[in-house]
This record gives C-alpha cells, sequence and structure tokens, in this order.
C-alpha cells in the first residue's frame, strides 16, 4: 500500500512523485537547527524505536538525511508545514517548532508501520518520493479527559498525549471538578489572603477521594486521587513538547458537590455536604448569596491561572439546573469577570453565554440551541469550541451493546462515521468564528487507558480529520479505507481500538472487544491499568 494514500488526517496537498523513492539507511542522520532540536529528538526516538537505527541529530545536512528546516513566510499559519521526499532524503519546513511537529506526524506515516512496532526492528524503510503541503482548518483541535468521575494519573494522561499527537491533536481539556471529586491541590493563601479561613487544603484530602459510581461500570467504583500543583505543571511541560495545549476546567457554579464537602462556609448552613458518588447531574450549585461563594473562586481561580501556562482557563458553566437563573447569570458573569482578571482568556460551556461575558470569552457548544451561540460569536467575536454531543461526545457507546459507554445522548449508533459526517460550520457559523473541534469524554464507566482508548480510536481520529482537514478534502469512504490501513500502527503501537465492524482493519485490536454480543466482565478484566 502507497503510505502517501493512507494519511490521517488528510492533508492539503499531497502530490505523489514519478521519481525514485526514499530509503532511510542504517548511516541516516537527522539534521536541525538550534530551535527545532527538541522536534528532532521525538521524531528520532519514533523512528530508532522501529528501525533500530542509531539516527544522530546533526547541523549539517547530506544525502540520505531527514532534514527539519525553517522558512519565515509560510502560508496557512503557525502549524503549516511541507514536506519534500526525494530519493536524497526528506525535507520538512515551517515557520515553527509547531509546524515541524506536525510535518514530523505526517512523515511517521510514510514509514510502514513496522515502524511502530519497536519490538521488531527488522523492514525496508521505503518511502515514497512526495511534496506535500500542508495547513489546518482550525487552530484548536482537543480532546477533553473527566478525570474528575474517575482519575487518571499522571502517567495515564502523557499516554494519552502521546496517542493524540499523532493525528495532530493539540489541546487537551481536563475537567478537574465535578459532584463526585476535586482533583487539583489548590494551597491555603495564609491568614491574608483567606479571611473566612476556607479550609482548601479540604479540596483535595477530601474532596481528592471521591470518585463515581456506577452499576453498568466494571470496576464499578472510578478511581481516586489528585493532581499536586507540581503535577500539573508537570503535565503541561510534557504536553508542550508534543505541541498540546492544556486547558484546566474547575466547573463552575453546578457540578461543585465536591467543593461543597470540602469546604463547609460554601453552604448557607455552614455544614458541608457529604461527598456523593452518583452519577446525577445537574443537582449542586454555588450559592450566589455567599461572600465566601467569590471570595473562594478567585483564589481558586486565581491560583489555577498562576499554575497554567497557556492562554485559557475553563470556568463550565453547564447544567446548573437547580441554580435560579438570575442568580445563574449573575454567578457567571462574576466569575468570568474574575478568570479574565487572572490575564487568562475564559471558556466556558454554551450556557455561559446567557450571561455578559468578557471580550474574546471562549463559548463552548455541547448541547441545545446553537442560535444564541452562533449571535454572540457574530456580535461579540466570541470564539466557538464545537462540541455537539451527537458528534463529538466520545463517551457515548458505540451501540447499545458496547461494555461501557453512556447512552443519554440522542440519534446514534455512535460510531467512527457520526463523528466524521459533519461539518463545525453549521447553524449560520462561519470557520472564522470558530476556535476549533473538541470531543469531550465522560468517565462515568472507563476506570482506566484502555478502556478511555477503546471509547477514542478510532471516533477520536475522525475528529482530528474534522478538525484539520478542509471540509472539502473529506469522504467518508475514503475515511474509511485509510481508517483500515490505520489498523496496524494502532495495533503495533498497542492501542486498544474499537473494531467497527464496517471497516476493513489491516491488523486487529489490542483489545478485540465485540461491539456487538453480550458483554462480558472477564473479558474487560483482562486489561491491565
Ligand atoms: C456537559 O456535557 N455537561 C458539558
Amino acid at each position: 500500500m502507497n503510505t502517501t494514500d493512507t494519511l490521517i488526517p488528510r492533508p492539503s496537498h499531497v502530490a505523489l512523485q514519478d521519481t525514485p523513492a526514499f530509503t532511510l539507511a542504517p548511516t541516516a542522520r537527522i539534521s536541525a537547527p538550534a530551535p527545532a532540536v527538541p522536534v528532532a529528538e521525538q521524531l528520532a526516538l519514533l523512528l530508532r524505536g522501529g528501525t533500530g537505527f542509531e539516527l544522530p541529530l546533526v547541523e549539517d545536512t547530506r544525502p540520505g538525511d531527514i532534514s527539519l528546516e525553517f522558512a519565515e513566510a509560510f502560508d496557512g499559519g503557525p502549524e503549516a508545514y511541507t514536506l519534500s521526499v526525494t530519493e536524497k532524503g526528506a525535507r520538512l519546513t515551517a515557520a515553527t517548532p509547531a509546524g515541524l511537529f506536525n510535518g514530523v506526524q505526517t512523515l511517521r506515516q510514510l514509514f510502514p508501520a513496522a515502524v511502530e512496532n519497536t519490538e521488531a526492528s527488522h523492514g525496508e524503510w521505503v518511502i515514497p518520493a512526495v511534496e506535500i503541503a500542508d495547513a489546518p482548518r482550525f487552530a484548536y483541535r482537543g480532546l477533553m479527559l473527566d478525570v474528575a468521575r474517575s482519575f487518571f494519573t499522571v502517567e495515564e494522561v502523557k499516554e494519552q498525549i502521546d496517542l493524540m499527537t499523532q493525528f495532530k491533536l493539540n489541546a487537551l481539556h481536563l475537567h478537574l471538578t465535578d459532584d463526585q471529586a476535586w482533583r487539583i491541590e489548590i494551597h491555603d493563601p495564609g491568614t491574608e489572603g483567606n479571611p473566612s479561613g476556607l479550609p482548601y487544603a479540604n479540596l483535595t484530602a477530601v474532596g481528592g477521594q471521591g470518585a463515581v459510581e456506577v452499576s453498568t461500570a466494571m470496576p464499578v467504583r472510578g478511581r481516586e486521587g489528585f493532581y499536586t500543583q507540581q503535577d500539573f505543571l508537570d503535565i503541561q511541560a510534557y504536553a508542550a513538547t508534543k505541541n498540546v495545549l492544556v486547558i484546566p476546567e474547575i466547573d463552575l457554579p453546578g457540578h461543585v458537590n465536591a467543593a461543597l464537602a470540602a469546604v463547609p462556609q460554601l453552604n448557607a448552613d455552614g455544614l458541608a455536604k457529604p461527598m456523593s458518588t452518583t452519577s446525577a447531574v445537574g443537582w449542586s450549585t454555588l450559592d450566589g448569596s455567599l461572600p465566601a461563594t467569590y471570595e473562594f473562586v478567585r483564589e481558586v481561580l486565581g491560583q489555577l491561572a498562576a499554575m497554567t501556562v497557556g492562554p485559557y482557563i475553563h470556568i463550565g458553566g453547564d447544567e446548573a439546573k437547580v441554580t435560579d437563573h438570575d442568580d445563574y447569570v449573575a454567578m457567571v458573569q462574576e466569575f468570568a469577570k474574575i478568570a479574565a482578571n487572572t490575564g487568562k482568556t475564559v471558556v466556558g460551556w454554551n450556557e455561559y453565554a446567557a450571561g455578559e461575558l468578557p471580550e474574546g470569552s471562549v463559548i463552548q457548544y455541547w448541547f441545545g440551541d446553537l442560535a444564541p451561540v452562533v449571535k454572540q460569536a457574530e456580535a461579540a467575536g466570541s470564539p466557538v469550541i464545537m462540541s455537539p454531543a451527537a458528534n463529538t461526545y466520545l463517551d457515548q457507546k458505540y451501540s447499545p451493546e458496547s461494555p461501557i459507554g453512556l447512552e443519554w445522548v440522542e440519534g446514534g449508533p455512535f460510531t467512527w462515521s457520526e463523528y466524521y459526517n459533519w461539518d463545525p460550520a453549521q447553524g449560520g457559523l462561519r470557520d472564522q468564528h470558530i476556535l476549533g473541534v473538541e470531543g469531550p469524554l465522560w468517565t462515568e464507566t472507563v476506570r482506566n487507558n484502555a478502556q478511555a482508548q477503546w471509547l477514542l480510536y478510532p471516533r477520536a481520529v475522525s475528529l482530528a480529520e474534522v478538525a484539520w482537514s478542509g471540509q472539502e478534502l473529506r469522504n467518508a469512504g475514503d475515511f474509511r479505507r485509510r481508517l483500515g490501513a490505520l489498523g496496524e500502527r494502532l495495533a503495533n503501537q498497542g492501542v486498544a481500538f474499537q473494531a467497527a465492524p464496517d471497516v476493513e482493519w489491516s491488523a486487529t485490536s489490542a483489545w478485540p472487544f465485540p461491539d456487538t454480543g453480550t458483554s462480558s466482565a472477564p473479558e474487560y478484566g483482562t486489561i491491565e491499568a
């Protein structure tokens, strides 16, 4: 199979050349100027694993090498790149390290799938002569991991980053707090910064011990834990090496029971709520009449902003069903202002657009009427992240027989094709309003990375192409063929993907769980956490 024909996401321009192919030899080197060395290291690590070659990093270029270069003027923005492969070598060019990183992902896919097999170390490392020029449709191409319902360790989050980046996904939204748990350390600011004496350490001491419990998941109870601020910095530093921005979310003013359980002063009666494990939603709220509420939000968002490297912090705003509407609007307006005053750009779920938001605030659309979101986007210039549940929610079951997953979104089934066959530019939204696309993985039924992978792949691959490739380039039949070819790469990486029955897979999943037929706990249990 010609690998130029199986690239995912599909590049803007691919011109296969009628000239001799490039063969990577054991003597090949990778040349890169100093600012490109971290990206060159990534490429070397990828290729060394499969080829067993040394692939030293050098500054000069000679025939047979792979070279990474910067060019100043470049069409397509900071993430664009060109890739030229001839008999004499492979040459990647971009304006930024991010562009080079994207080009590296394409180059990786041009090698035979065996390059992903770090145990084989054999093969002919031939790639066809080709000229590629590529740039993303949207700047923000994300996944969300709900680490609140069930915790993921720092190492697990890094593994998810490793997988997503091969498809040029570049944003990881971490849903850090919810009714069941609070997953991020907040330091006690000391007496002066803490007039009401709020017990911030309880957020993780109490809230970090929570998790969801649902009888349809195996095992039933979610995992406990929390990130120290250092852990969070560590995740972001790792993500940055892979061109991934981390967007942390503190969900306000609903989805807050863990905070109400940890901090008694957030309750009108001054009594801590009991922790809760239910998967029900929309039953908890902050109290907008309590000064402690604003003191708390100011401190938490202040510390969150201080530990966040990227430009965004997410303040939730979804499903505040027991909050009086006027109170809701007053609170989200104030919380958005507090968040913006930290210097960050505010992101919230689309309900929060009911309030007047600071200029440039980002709206993440997930459910309900899109019209007010379009209006805000046009009138106030609010960029939109598109996460319509029926096209992007990665927690949904593929079919009623799926052993894990939720089923509340109407429609379906929810396979790779439902997540492929849609256009983010809809309902009057145009590309210039759209920051990008995100697929949320809520984890009521997910307990480890294998299970997360099984829900993510291949649907996250569909989303990656929706977010990267121009609408005019996309074709479901062609994508299905390319997904089939991707099977061998995913299998070589040990990925537990869902073997969608309408795809001709080139290899079986590391977790070949049948998507139809009865679910089986023992099989489920064979996957290592
Ligand atoms: C959401 O799914 N509650 C944003």
